[in-house]
């Protein structure tokens, strides 16, 4: 099963994709955790990206497909995976449409979790991220056991830079413009769905597991 997670920074795709990727034993691939990764180890990749992303802006397409189609080539990928992040352009999506039509494959479903802009920003503000294995939290919904340590890996939970409030604007107003669009585009295709994110997020998941069970 090939799965697109869509909607708003914020609305709790990277949450979703990993529950989903431990249900049915997928890779959950994440641009944005592959930029953060390749931030952290001070790669070339990175400090390209983190110009773009510390100012709410898209990484270049040229960057970010090839990043994706070898991450998606790679053999633990070859049962499926739930993409988080990607695509969000149209020719984004347009190349990966290509790739796979190329391998006789295409994508099952892309799943828009939906929450309202006024929502987004409060969420932000309280994520705590772990930059080495890459959970999430949040202070009020989802807290680690220990107030500022990671659960999984004991290292320390950070802030990202992008998520302080004039940033989270930014990548608002980029999602409705760029990304945004692909509603449309796998409504067209006949693969949207749409989930309500405002919800408790097992409540969420439950609502996606019988869209990807009735398939
Ligand atoms: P990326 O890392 O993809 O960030 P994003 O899309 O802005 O999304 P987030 O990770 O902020 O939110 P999410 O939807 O995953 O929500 P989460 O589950 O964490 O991208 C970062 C940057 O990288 C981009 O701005 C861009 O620069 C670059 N980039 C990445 N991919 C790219 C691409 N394809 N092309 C170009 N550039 C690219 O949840 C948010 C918070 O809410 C958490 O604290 C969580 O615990 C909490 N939460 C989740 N669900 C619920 C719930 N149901 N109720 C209450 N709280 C909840
Ligand atoms: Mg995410």
């Amino acid at each position: 099963m090939k799965i697109i997670m869509l909607g708003a920074p914020g609305a709790g795709k990277g949450t979703q994709a990993k529950m989903i990727a431990a249900k049915y034993g997928i890779p959950h691939v994440s641009t944005g955790d592959i930029f953060r990764a390749n931030i952290k180890n001070g790669t070339e990749l990175g400090k390209e990206a983190k110009k773009y992303m510390d100012q709410g802006l898209l990484v270049p397409d040229e960057l970010t497909v090839k990043i994706l189609l070898d991450r998606v080539a790679q053999a633990d990928c070859a049962n499926g995976y739930v993409l988080d992040g990607f695509p969000r352009t149209i020719p984004q999506a347009e190349v990966l449409d290509k790739a796979l039509a190329e391998l006789g494959d295409a994508i099952d479903i892309a799943i828009d979790v939906d929450v309202p802009d006024e929502n987004i920003v409060k969420r932000m503000s309280g994520r705590r991220a772990c930059l080495n294995c890459g959970a999430t939290y949040h202070v009020e919904h989802i807290p680690p056991r220990k107030e500022g340590i990671c659960d999984n890996c004991g290292q320390a939970l950070v802030l990202r830079d992008d998520d302080k409030p004039e940033t989270v604007l930014n990548r608002l107003a980029v999602y409705h413009s760029q990304t945004q669009p692909l509603i449309d585009y796998y409504t067209a295709k006949g693969i949207l769905k749409t989930v309500d994110g405002t919800v408790d997020m097992e409540e969420v998941f439950a609502a996606i597991v019988e869209l990807l069970e009735n398939k």
